[in-house]
């Protein structure tokens, strides 16, 4: 299993995460989570991400690579993963494309987790009061949610043309969006195989 998660900020990418990588034995990468760990470990990869994140911006697509690059190398030796928040440009989808060809394990299924604006806000906003993440503020998340469209939200098309895009409904209780998750992957995975075999 190779699978890309995409989708605004707030839409569930993490939380979905961690159930699907369970759910199919397979590792759980998450760009942020290690930009994260590289800020507060004062790095000097997190030293330069660190202005970024927090005005709500995107971190330069080449940061991105290099930190990323090792444990997606790594995780697809052992069976596959389940890559959180990238890609986040075109560029990035570029890159990730050339690198896993070059382990001989092209990515094949991005799954965009779609969720209303106002709902968007209403739990990045819940989870600035309770968790304080920095850049859960409001002019921050209404900024990151303004990056997503114009960078990210292109990669719909990208997906849509090169490989299985599937799209689901994040906007339901978190056990709901898991449940169709995998059954549309089910699905997916089905529909691919069958073709396979009817090209061999
Ligand atoms: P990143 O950490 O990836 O943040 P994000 O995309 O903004 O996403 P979030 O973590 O805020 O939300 P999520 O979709 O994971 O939702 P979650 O499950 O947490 O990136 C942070 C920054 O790092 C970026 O702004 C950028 O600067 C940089 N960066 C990262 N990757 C990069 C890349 N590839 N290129 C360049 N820069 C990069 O849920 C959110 C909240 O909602 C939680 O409180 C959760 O409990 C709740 N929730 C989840 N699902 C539901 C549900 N179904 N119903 C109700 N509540 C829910």
């Amino acid at each position: 299993m190779r699978l890309l998660l995409i989708g605004p900020p707030g839409c569930g990418k993490g939380t979905q995460a961690v159930r699907l990588a369970e759910h199919y034995g397979v590792e759980h990468i998450s760009s942020g989570d290690l930009l994260r760990r590289h800020v507060a470990e004062r790095t000097s990869i997190g030293r330069a991400a660190e202005r970024c994140m927090s005005r709500g911006d995107l971190v330069p697509d080449g940061v991105v690579m290099d930190i990323l690059r090792r444990p997606v190398e790594a995780a697809a030796k052992r069976g596959g993963y389940i890559l959180d928040g990238f890609p986040r440009t075109v560029q990035q989808a570029e890159s990730a494309y050339l690198v896993a060809k070059a382990l001989g394990a092209s990515v094949r299924i991005a799954l965009f987790l779609q969720v209303s604006r106002p709902e968007l806000i209403r739990r990045l906003l819940d989870r600035g009061a309770r968790d304080g993440r920095t850049d859960d503020t409001a002019e921050v998340v209404n900024h990151r949610l303004d990056v997503f469209g114009q960078l990210t939200e292109p990669l719909l098309d990208y997906y849509s043309g090169r490989e299985t895009l599937i799209t689901v409904d994040g906007d339901r209780p978190v056990d709901e969006v898991t449940r169709s998750a995998i059954s549309q992957l089910g699905a997916a995975l089905q529909h691919r195989a069958g073709r396979i075999e009817q090209i061999g």
